[in-house]
C-alpha cells in the first residue's frame, strides 16, 4: 500500500515538473499561420433556396414538441416549441431538387407579435457544400415582408462562417399551416 502511494507520488512530481519543461508539446494557446489549417483567403457567398416547413399530416417536417398552459389561449401560439428537419430545396416547389435540410428549432416567443426565436442547422448536400453547415439563429417576424437573421457560424467550407440570411414567405397555406420561404443568404467564409 505505502509503495503503491509513492510511486503515485513520484509519477505525480514527474508529471507536476514536465509541465513546465521547455518544448512542452501540449501548450493551452500557440500562434497559428493560416496556412496551416489549410484556410484561404476569406471570400463572399451567396446562397439562394427555400425552406418548406410541412406541419399537416402524412408526413410532417416541423414537429411541435412542447407549450405553455396559455399556448393553445395565446393569439400568438406564445411558448409553443417546433422542431424541424425541414428539406431546402433549389426551387419554391417541394419536389425540386433538394440542396440540404433545416434541423433544429424554433419557438413562438413573442407574447403580443408573431416572432420566432429560430436556432437551426442548415446542412447541405449539393456539390462543394456536400456535408457542410451553417447554423443561424434568429428572431423571425414571420407576417413581415422581409426577415434578417443571424450566420453564427459553420462547418466544412463553411468553416469560419458569418453573415446574415434574408427570409421571404413564399407561400403559406392557411388551411394546413404549411409554408414554402424563400432564403437569400450571404456568408463569409474561408
Ligand atoms: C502570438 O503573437 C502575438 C503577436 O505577434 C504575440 O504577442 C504573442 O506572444 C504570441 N503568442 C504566442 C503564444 O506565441
Ligand atoms: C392545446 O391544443 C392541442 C391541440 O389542439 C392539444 O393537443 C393540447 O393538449 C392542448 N394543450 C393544452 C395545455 O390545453
Ligand atoms: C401585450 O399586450 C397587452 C394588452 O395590450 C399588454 O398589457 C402587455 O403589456 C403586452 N405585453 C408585451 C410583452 O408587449
Ligand atoms: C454527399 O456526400 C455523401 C457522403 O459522403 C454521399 O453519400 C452523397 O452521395 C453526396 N451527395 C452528393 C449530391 O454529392
Amino acid at each position: 500500500m505505502a509503495k503503491t502511494s509513492e510511486m503515485s507520488s513520484i509519477i505525480f512530481v514527474i508529471f507536476f515538473f514536465s509541465l513546465f519543461l521547455p518544448g512542452n508539446s501540449h501548450p493551452f494557446s500557440r500562434n497559428l499561420s493560416m496556412e496551416s489549417l489549410g484556410l484561404k483567403q476569406e471570400k463572399l457567398t451567396h446562397l439562394h433556396f427555400y425552406y418548406q416547413d410541412i406541419v399537416s399530416e402524412p408526413n410532417p417536417t416541423a414537429v411541435r414538441v412542447a407549450a405553455a398552459a396559455i399556448t393553445n389561449t395565446s393569439a400568438t401560439g406564445f411558448g409553443a416549441v417546433v422542431m424541424i428537419d425541414d428539406a431546402l430545396t433549389e426551387g419554391p416547389n417541394l419536389n425540386s431538387k433538394l440542396v440540404g435540410r433545416a434541423q433544429g428549432i424554433y419557438a413562438l416567443a413573442g407574447l403580443n407579435e408573431s416572432a420566432l426565436l429560430m436556432v437551426f442547422n442548415c446542412e447541405f448536400v449539393e456539390g462543394v457544400y456536400n456535408g457542410s453547415t451553417l447554423s443561424i439563429l434568429g428572431r423571425n417576424s414571420v407576417f413581415s415582408p422581409v426577415r434578417e437573421m443571424s450566420v453564427v457560424g459553420g462547418s466544412g467550407v463553411f468553416r469560419f462562417a458569418r453573415g446574415y440570411a434574408q427570409v421571404k414567405t413564399f407561400s403559406f397555406d392557411l388551411k394546413t399551416g404549411d409554408a414554402v420561404v424563400e432564403y437569400n443568404v450571404y456568408v463569409f467564409h474561408h
